[in-house]
């Protein structure tokens, strides 16, 4: 074999691992695309088989409030995270009977309800594992009084709704609670030039039942009211 035969020969050697790797490589970032959008974006549970475990409200996760309220003219903060929504300015709140707070939710007809920041689970877990029947928790928070009696609001929260109590729904275990938020306080430095709540800003702290964590909020997705439009059949 002369000289340039095996010269040619190594070229194409070349040549052939150079498309081998080249191809290899973009195999591999594919994957990796694939990967991410698997893991952020696209998972399909069209065809995960689906298991029935019982009769459990899921909805979660959910913001974990503090509710301040005032027993026997004493202060006692109590971490609600059945609390939601209905309509534009009344929500309601699902407290256990056997909870301190109630009897005076019930006695003065208002509350507080405040939004705290995932770098407050300390406190916000602590309102929510001892009961004011057992230990004084009105210390665990410094409060500021609004314009309705007896509603402590909590200075470190970057949200805080002052509420008067207008229905009770009970059920066998809770009395349910529908209150009217008179007065919403917000941190000026949550708010972005238009009023309006920046939630990356607040950073929530989000609750499960289901295997008792906390969270953090995750990154915005979509724009409500707009992203439909996209909609193709
Ligand atoms: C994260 C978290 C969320 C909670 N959410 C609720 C709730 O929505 N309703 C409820 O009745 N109890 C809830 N609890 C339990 C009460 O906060 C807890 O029993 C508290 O100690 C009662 O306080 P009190 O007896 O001083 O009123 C929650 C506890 C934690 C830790």
């Amino acid at each position: 074999m002369n000289n340039s035969k095996v010269l040619n020969i190594i070229l194409a050697l070349c040549l052939f691992f150079l498309i081998l790797k080249v191809n290899f490589k973009s195999l591999n970032n594919n994957n990796l695309e694939e990967n991410k959008l698997t893991k952020t974006e696209k998972i399909d549970y069209t065809n995960i088989p689906k298991k029935n475990i019982g009769a459990q409200s899921v909805l979660y996760p959910c913001p974990t409030t503090v509710v301040g309220t005032k027993v026997n003219g004493k202060v006692n903060w109590i971490a609600i995270a059945h609390i939601g929504n209905i309509g534009h300015n009344k929500l309601i709140m699902s407290m256990h009977k056997s909870h301190h707070s109630n009897s005076g939710i019930k006695k003065n007809k208002t509350v507080s309800v405040n939004m705290l920041s995932e770098s407050q689970i300390i406190p916000a877990d602590f309102v929510g594992m001892k009961s004011g029947a057992n230990v004084d928790k009105s210390k665990v928070f410094e409060y500021f009084e609004g314009e309705i009696k007896n509603a402590p609001l909590i200075k470190s929260s970057p949200i805080c709704m002052e509420c008067t109590v207008v229905d009770t729904y009970e059920t066998e275990h809770h009395d349910n609670f529908i209150v009217k938020v008179e007065n919403t306080y917000v941190s000026e430095n949550v708010l972005n030039s238009k009023n309006k709540i920046d939630f990356n800003k607040v950073k929530p702290l989000l609750f499960e039942m289901p295997t008792r964590g906390y969270y953090k909020l995750g990154e915005r997705v979509g724009e409500a009211w707009n992203d439909g439009k996209k909609y193709k059949k």
